[in-house]
């Protein structure tokens, strides 16, 4: 069985404002476009990074300054893992 790929992206006004609100828009899309039983997205509260902000995590791994210009290169790399 394939391993779930868990996504959390940060819903904290401060990532949400510095650039969430997009990066959840393109990974939803994303999800959507695909099959996508495997892959779970959830959202956080502020993880108290908001200087290293917008963070989210693809399984346990934080990633900071997250550019919505990098995110699906991000996912793509992540999701073949
Ligand atoms: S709002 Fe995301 S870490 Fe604080």
């Amino acid at each position: 069985m394939k391993d779930k790929k868990t996504i959390t992206i940060c819903m904290g006004s401060s990532c949400f404002s510095r650039g969430n609100n997009h990066n959840l828009q393109i990974i939803q899309d994303y999800i959507k476009d695909r099959d996508s039983a495997d892959i779970f997205l959830s959202g956080a509260l502020c993880h108290e990074q908001c200087s290293r902000g917008p963070v989210l995590y693809l399984g346990d791994t934080m990633l900071s300054f997250v550019d919505s210009s990098e995110i699906l290169d991000l996912l793509e790399t992540y999701l073949k893992e």
